[in-house]
Parts: structure tokens; C-alpha cells; sequence
């Protein structure tokens, strides 16, 4: 069995590299060069993924693994073509297929008889069959007698693919049902994790709403709970850790925002899935809308503690959305620039994953942690490993009277030893 991989990024490279472990012919396909010239060397382009690396390096030396820019020649090559490329909402939660409607009318040009077409790559209800299938029959195919077509949501987040990969239900939903047969005989074979049929892709498309709105909808029940805390001088932690004694609580944490291609876009999908059949998913609306006020609350409770923002020096620690992930679409962070720059403070970010181009990209100046020599106020905005060890001595140092800790997870007592003065999003 030949499979192509199309798109190499934070899930289609892990993707690729377990079906070579699995002894299985991979193709990995890229619209970027240096991605592909990289993987054909042996390496890996995405370096915070655990164990990746070494898993690319030994399928490439074992010849199992390789990629190509040649999408077209990869999938008449192959038995099975997975799809993994982004599909997002601009500003407004529009919908731009732009890069999955293109990769599929390039699935097409090389599409071969009886193989199998599986979309990873999160879709609104109904486009596998609906939207996909018609582009993928230009190729003179007929879906569901000539080739088969699968939704199979990807439900794994980068940081942590191969121990998902392992654990994580791998749901299959096919066109038909001998595409649904041909999509768990698919994974059952390079995947340890059990698979799931549904009865549909339609089914297996909603899973993954479902499961991404509920989440968005917890996190901003939590935001509201955190902003109720904060007026009533309490600790929205201690009472959410409190509240989860109880097994049916299952209360997520709040924080600075939502970021990322999944939890602020998906919810967009499912939104205008409804609207077309006359339902208004009121509260999934509400919940984005929270959410992505949250950096603006988070700016209101440093602007609290600090008066004015005017000439203050303000340290953003983090760019990412995510803890150890390069990845800044939809990050919380860059509204907190916005915000706090309109507001009229000199705002530096910190992230080492981040090049100092990177980051003045966003319109925020530069820190290495040792500048700018004299600060205001810190925001910690993504739970990064190494600010578990923040040295609040040296923070003291350069003048630092707030700690605003975005993601709750510094700890209190340690800030306040050194006079600053602590506050989380809903621990006043
Ligand atoms: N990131 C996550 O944690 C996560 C979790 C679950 C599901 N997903 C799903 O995976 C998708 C991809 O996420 P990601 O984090 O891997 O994105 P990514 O941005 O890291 O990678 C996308 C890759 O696709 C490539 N690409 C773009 N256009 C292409 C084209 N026309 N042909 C071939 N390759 C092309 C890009 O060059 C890039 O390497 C998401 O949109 C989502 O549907 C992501």
C-alpha cells in the first residue's frame, strides 16, 4: 500500500511518519520547497513536536519516506491520498476554501481507479460529499464505484501527536459504506489507536464540530465564571479545581483567549451549517464572541493595577496561541498587542520560538528577557515550559509592579514574594 500525505505541516508530517512506521510507502506532498527539501534529507521542519524527528530521519534513511512538491505524479502513485491542509475563516468567519478546493482539483488531475480518498482536514457538514466529490469526479471517476472517499476528522493537537495518535479514537465516515470499510481497513493498519465507523462523513464531519464548539463553549462558560470572580474577589481556580470534584464538572480553565486553526474557527463551520437549515446556534455565537474579548479583559486588569498605560513598558511572554507550538493564527496574544499599543504602551514580547523578525512583524518590539533594562508590567500570554521558571527576582529588578498571568499557572505566592503585585484572569 502506497499512501500520499498532502500537506506537511504539524499534523500531516507526524501523519506521514507513523504510516512509515508502520512499514507502509509514503509520499509527502508540499506547496513549500524548502519543507520538502528538508524532509528529503532526513529532517524534520517542525522541531517542538516530541519524537518527530527521529521518526523522519529513520523512515527516509529506511526509504519509506519521501516528499514532493509534485502533488499530481504523488497520487497516481498511491492506493490512498490523505488530505491535512488548513482550511480558516477571515475576520469576518467566512469560509476560505481557497487551499483545499485547489489541492483537491489537483487530487483529481492524477486520481486512480479504486483508490482512496480520505479528507483529514476539519470540514463544515456535508462539503466531503457535497463539495469534494464533484471536484474529485473531473477526474472522469465516479465516486463510490471508482474510487472511495472518507471524511476522517483529525482529532490529535500538535505537541503531543504520537501519544494521540496512539490514544485518541480515529472516527471513519465514508461516502458509502464500502468507503467506510476501506477507511477503518486503512487505519486499522497504521494506526495503534481504535477506529470507529460512523454511519456517514456527514456524521463524522459533526463529530468534530461538535466536539470543537462544546469545547469553545466550555472555555468561555469559564471566561464568564473568571470575570464574575474577578468582581467578587474571588479565586475562579481554587472554586473551577472545587466544582471538577465533582465527576460530572468538567470545567475547563479560562484564559487570555483562544487561538489556533481549530477552537476559534471550527465553530464558524457549524454556525453557518445551521443558519442553512433555519437554526441559530445561538450559544456557539455567544461563546466566540466571549472568547475573543478576552484579551481586552485581560488588558482591563492590568489597566487596574497599572493607571495609566501611557510610556509604561509592557512584556508580553508568548506569541504562540499554544504552549511549545509554533503557531501564531488567531494567537491571543497579538490582540494584547493591539491593545495595550493602542492604550499607549511601549509593548515588548519574549518568545524563543519566535526570531526577532518574526515577532516585530506583529508590531511589538523585541525581548530576549534581558530587554528593555526597565519595566512596568509582564503578561504571561502562553503557557510556554520554560516561563515555569521565571526569575521574579530579576523582573523586581528592572522595576516590574504588575504580573498578570494570562493562563493561571504561575504561582502566587512566589510573585507576591518578591512585591509584585499578582493577578490572573479571575484571581483577584
Ligand atoms: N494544528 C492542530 O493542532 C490541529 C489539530 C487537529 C486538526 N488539525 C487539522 O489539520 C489542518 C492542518 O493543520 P496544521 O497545523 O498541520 O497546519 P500547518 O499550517 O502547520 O501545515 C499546513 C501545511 O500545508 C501546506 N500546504 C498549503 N497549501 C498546500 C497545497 N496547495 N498543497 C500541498 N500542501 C499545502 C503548507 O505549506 C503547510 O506545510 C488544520 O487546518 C486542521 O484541519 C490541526
Amino acid at each position: 500500500m502506497r499512501v500520499c500525505v498532502i500537506g506537511l505541516g504539524k499534523i500531516g508530517l507526524p501523519l506521514a511518519a507513523q504510516y512509515a512506521s508502520k512499514g507502509f510507502q509514503v509520499i509527502g506532498c508540499d506547496v513549500n520547497k524548502d519543507v520538502v527539501e528538508s524532509i528529503n534529507r532526513g529532517v524534520s521542519h517542525i522541531k517542538e513536536e516530541p519524537g518527530l524527528g527521529e521518526k523522519v530521519k529513520a523512515a527516509v534513511v529506511m526509504g519509506l519516506l519521501s516528499a514532493t512538491t509534485d502533488t499530481v505524479e504523488a497520487v497516481k502513485r498511491s492506493d490512498v491520498v490523505v488530505i491535512i491542509v488548513p482550511l480558516v475563516v477571515d475576520k469576518k468567519g467566512n469560509i476560505d476554501y481557497c487551499i483545499v478546493d485547489s489541492v483537491t482539483e489537483t487530487v483529481a488531475k492524477g486520481l486512480q481507479k479504486n483508490s482512496l480518498v480520505v479528507y483529514e482536514t476539519t470540514l463544515p457538514v456535508g462539503d466531503t460529499r457535497n463539495r469534494m466529490a464533484p471536484i474529485l469526479e473531473k477526474s472522469g471517476l465516479k465516486v463510490g464505484i471508482d474510487f472511495h472517499l472518507v471524511f476522517s476528522p483529525e482529532r490529535v493537537s500538535s505537541g503531543v501527536m504520537f501519544d494521540y495518535l496512539r490514544n485518541i479514537p480515529k472516527l471513519v465516515g465514508g461516502i458509502n459504506e464500502e468507503s467506510t470499510r476501506r477507511g477503518v481497513e486503512f487505519y486499522g493498519k497504521v494506526l495503534d489507536s481504535k477506529v470507529i465507523p460512523v454511519s456517514s462523513c456527514e456524521a463524522a464531519e459533526a463529530a468534530k464540530l461538535f466536539d470543537m464548539v462544546y469545547r469553545d463553549i466550555n472555555i468561555a462558560v469559564a471566561n464568564e465564571f473568571a470575570q464574575f470572580c474577578d468582581a467578587r474577589g474571588l479565586d475562579v481556580v481554587e472554586i473551577i479545581e472545587a466544582a471538577n470534584s465533582n465527576p460530572f464538572s468538567r470545567i475547563l480553565l479560562p484564559g487570555v483567549g483562544v487561538g489556533g486553526h481549530c477552537a476559534p474557527v471550527y465553530p464558524h463551520f457549524l454556525i453557518k451549517n445551521a443558519a442553512d437549515v433555519g437554526i441559530d446556534l445561538s450559544i456557539a455565537k455567544k461563546a466566540r464572541k466571549i472568547n475573543d474579548g478576552m484579551p481586552k479583559f485581560t488588558v482591563s486588569i492590568l489597566k487596574k493595577e497599572l493607571g495609566s498605560f501611557k510610556k509604561k513598558n509592557v512584556l508580553i511572554l508568548g506569541l504562540a496561541y499554544r504552549g511549545n507550538v509554533k503557531e501564531t493564527f488567531m494567537s491571543p496574544a497579538i490582540a494584547l498587542i493591539k491593545n495595550l499599543k493602542k492604550s499607549g504602551a511601549n509593548v515588548f514580547v519574549h518568545d524563543s520560538l519566535f526570531s526577532k523578525e518574526e515577532i516585530e512583524g506583529f508590531g511589538a518590539m523585541f525581548s530576549d528577557l534581558q530587554n528593555p533594562s526597565s519595566l512596568d508590567a509582564v503578561v504571561l500570554a502562553t503557557n510556554h515550559r520554560e516561563y515555569r521558571d521565571l526569575d521574579f527576582a530579576e523582573l523586581k529588578d528592572k522595576g516590574v509592579k504588575v504580573f498578570v498571568d494570562g493562563r493561571n499557572v504561575v504561582n502566587k505566592e512566589v510573585v507576591e514574594k518578591y512585591g509584585i503585585i499578582y493577578r490572573g484572569v479571575g484571581r483577584s
